[in-house]
């Protein structure tokens, strides 16, 4: 899901994309736009997004205004994209792309494209905002 957003993103010229596994609280900032990918674990997000949100909180980074979405694969009951953008929007004031994206198990190529669409949709924003 993450490669498909990002190929779409970078269909857009100027846009660049960053895919990482991993950022820093501290990194967060760097970006114009954050999208979130988060599996559900026991009716949660994983420990390191929460921990990644947290950490950002403590340390003030500012995320006010910056484009935001959140995606995932579920088995049962797929929370954790949904409280994702729950604290993007609540505690950081975060614009946020709604509804997120729930693939149940794998992403088919419908859901792909959606993912697709959705970085198009976002860069395209971006460079509209520029
Ligand atoms: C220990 C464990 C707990 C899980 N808990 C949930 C859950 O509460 N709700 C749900 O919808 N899926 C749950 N799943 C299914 C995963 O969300 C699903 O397999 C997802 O595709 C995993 O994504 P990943 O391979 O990117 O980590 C669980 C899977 C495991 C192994």
């Amino acid at each position: 899901m993450a490669t498909a957003i990002a190929e779409g993103a970078k269909s857009i010229s100027n846009v660049e994309v960053e895919l990482d596994y991993h950022v820093d609280a501290e990194e967060l900032g760097k970006f114009d736009a954050v999208l979130v990918g988060a599996p559900t674990y026991h009716h949660d997000m994983p420990m390191d997004t929460k921990k990644l949100f947290e950490e950002a909180a403590e340390k003030g980074i500012n995320l006010k205004g910056k484009i935001a979405a959140a995606f995932g694969s579920y088995g049962w009951s797929g929370e954790a994209p949904k409280l994702v953008i729950e604290i993007m929007k609540n505690k950081f004031e975060m614009q946020v792309a709604e509804p997120p994206l729930l693939a149940r198990d794998v992403p088919d190529q419908n859901m792909l494209s959606t993912c697709r669409n959705l970085g198009k949709r976002v860069a395209e924003s971006l460079i509209h905002a520029a």
